[in-house]
């Protein structure tokens, strides 16, 4: 088999869960990947503090493997660029951008929290790729995606972005595993198309890093997208 195999662990501590890390390296996983889910809930707590949450565990976990291990990341970080950095200055290869949080629903008849699996769509993607965009070239850690990708079209603009890798969870789940095949054909299709003889000719050309105006790709061009809208026919002001 030819695929290489990275297994996630999920935690929020450093604590002896880490000791996982080692049996599945010995069990033959090519890569870990981290997965820090963890919502700040604790008003007292920085956000320093949450970026050395995620530091102390690589710090407890890199010396327990020799695989490489990437990071799967909140999107909710004031800097992350920079905290990025510092991962890969901590010894992290890879980040993952992101986690995709759970949000609890509430039931108005009951009055209680109900734990709610909303399963993504394209539309999500669009955060991932911009970051993926912003990312690319400030770091050598491997970039993958993960959050709304369910088209050879989300795929290709992530690899336009600078992405390295995109994960596929949701659209597997409500396409099966059949799905894969028709979105490697489909990106296949578009790049012969567009004449594109790799992936890696085509990767981070549309970074922020090779943007004319990299001010205006960080923000996004935001009152030109403010003037796009139009009100719909029949609605009135
Ligand atoms: C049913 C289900 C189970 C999941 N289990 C895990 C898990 O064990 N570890 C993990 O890191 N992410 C887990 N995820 C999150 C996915 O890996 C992925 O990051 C997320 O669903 C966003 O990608 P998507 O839009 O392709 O679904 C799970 C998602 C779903 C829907």
């Amino acid at each position: 088999m030819e695929i290489p195999v990275i297994a996630s662990l999920n935690g929020v501590t450093a604590g002896g869960w880490l000791e996982c890390a080692l049996a599945i390296q010995d069990a033959g996983a090519d890569a870990l990947e981290l997965n820090v889910y963890y919502v700040p809930g604790d008003s007292s707590e920085t956000g320093a503090a949450v970026e050395q949450r995620y530091l102390d565990i690589v710090a407890a976990l890199l010396p327990k493997v020799s695989i490489p291990v990437a990071v799967k990341l909140s999107s909710q970080f004031s800097a992350p660029l920079d905290f990025i950095r510092t991962l890969e200055q901590g010894g992290v290869q890879g980040v993952c951008l992101f986690n995709r949080f759970y949000q609890p629903d509430i039931d108005l008849d009951t009055l209680a929290m109900v734990p709610t699996l909303n399963l993504s769509s394209s539309i999500e993607s669009l955060l991932r790729v911009r970051w993926a965009g912003m990312l690319y070239g400030h770091t050598d850690c491997g970039i993958a995606v993960t959050g709304g990708f369910h088209t050879a079209a989300d795929a290709l603009k992530a690899l336009l972005a600078g992405a390295d890798v995109v994960h596929l969870c949701s659209a597997l789940l409500q396409q099966g595993p059949g799905l894969i095949e028709t979105l490697l054909a489909d990106m296949q299709r578009w790049l012969e198309e567009k004449e594109y003889s790799s992936v890696n000719q085509l990767r981070g050309s549309l970074s922020c890093r090779h943007a004319p105006n990299p001010a205006d790709y960080a923000r996004a061009n935001y009152i030109d997208v403010l003037d796009s809208y139009s009100v719909p026919d029949g609605v009135e002001f």
